[in-house]
């Protein structure tokens, strides 16, 4: 299990970095991503959140396998938008609708180095726009208006210890 970083901190707010070699420590990481992800309940995990300023992440949604992205592209957004209840392993106990396109293409590499492209729909494609926020270094709080976010976020406390 590796620790998280829990807002506020800087890591999550900064943009990452692409990843030029995917190589055995690539699996490695990405393995333990998964672990730490399903561990903690979570249905995504990127990069920036266990401290690792790299373009990856992992997302699982009920029903389906572990997947990871890396150097992640959103090639597509469906016109449609829809909101939906998401949370964040970063921001632990703080939930909102959230607004985001139904469907998406993506393209990315697998851990093995191989390109692959992806039509995702519902949970997965929203996990996955969640994600790619990370790499941006924004938080699903951050579509929110000022004056919603602070109410939301008044009792928000970071966990005292990392995991
Ligand atoms: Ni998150």
């Amino acid at each position: 299990m590796i620790s998280l970083v829990f807002h506020p901190d800087e890591r999550l707010v900064t943009p990452a970095k692409p990843l030029e070699k995917i190589d055995a420590s690539t699996q490695e990481l990405t393995t333990r991503m998964i672990e730490t992800m399903q561990n903690s309940h979570g249905i995504g995990l990127a990069g920036p959140q266990v401290g690792r300023m790299e373009r990856l992440f992992v997302v699982q949604v009920p029903e389906d396998e572990p997947r990871v992205f890396i150097n992640p592209r959103i090639t597509a957004l469906s016109p449609d938008v829809g909101k939906y209840e998401e949370g964040c392993l970063s921001i632990p106990g703080v939930y909102a609708d959230i607004k985001r396109p139904l469907a998406l293409t993506v393209e990315a590499w697998d851990p093995r180095g191989k390109a692959f492209t992806l039509d995702a729909e519902g949970l997965l494609a929203r996990v996955i726009l969640h994600e790619n926020d990370h790499l941006e270094g924004v938080l699903f709080i951050d579509y929110l208006p000022a004056r919603r976010r602070e109410r939301l976020m008044r009792s928000y406390r970071p966990p005292g210890e990392a995991m």
